[in-house]
């Protein structure tokens, strides 16, 4: 499909399934080689990472621990920036390598009040990997450690994304038609 309709919006086709699979596997490699022999707890940063945490963790292939953990910010198609806790985190993550997988970075406020909640929690080493980063809209430091794709700054969907709760379920990346 090169194009789709989603609640109200046309969107077209941006990164294809084999694009995505191939540079998730890349960044899973990447991954198992930097952490290998350490048991990281990936923190996998619901909903929008769920089907990118399931293809990068299937294809890291050491013992690891995974959490999944909520947090809010985002309504619609403009970002609100307002993340007051990370629910979810049953794990104990004083001295473990910890690994946050997100979905996109897009002012990055969202990941950089996460880590800051984490690191109060004095992990060993705090890591971030993203999908997808906005670098043109990113308002704040972040040190990104793994990303698989930098992308401009327009609306995307599908892959995990969503707009208004629709288009999780697109195995691909659209961008929204202007
Ligand atoms: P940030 O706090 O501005 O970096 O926004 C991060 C969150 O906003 C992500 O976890 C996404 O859920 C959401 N988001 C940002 N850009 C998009 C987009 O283009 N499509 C869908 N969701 C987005
Ligand atoms: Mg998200």
């Amino acid at each position: 499909m090169d194009t789709v309709f989603v609640k109200d919006k046309t969107f077209s086709i941006s990164i294809t399934q084999d694009e995505i699979a191939e540079r998730v596997q890349t960044i899973a490699r990447e991954m198992a080689q930097d952490l290998e022999g350490i048991n990281p707890l990936f923190v996998v940063i619901l909903n929008g990472s769920f089907v990118f945490a399931a293809d990068l963790l299937r294809e890291f292939n050491h013992p690891c621990e995974v959490s999944f953990v909520r947090v809010s910010s985002y309504e619609g198609m403009q970002s609100t920036g307002t993340v007051t806790e990370v629910l979810g985190l049953t794990q104990d993550i004083k001295g473990r390598t910890v690994v946050i997988i997100e979905d996109i970075i897009d002012s990055g406020t969202t990941m950089s009040r996460v880590t800051e909640i984490l690191k109060a929690q004095s992990p060993a080493d705090l890591r971030i990997c993203s999908l997808l980063v906005k670098p043109d809209n990113i308002k704040v430091a972040l040190d990104i450690d793994y990303r698989c794709f930098e992308i401009p700054n327009d609306f995307i969907v599908g892959y995990g994304l969503d707009y208004d709760g629709l288009g999780r379920n697109l195995p691909a990346i659209y961008t929204v038609c202007e």
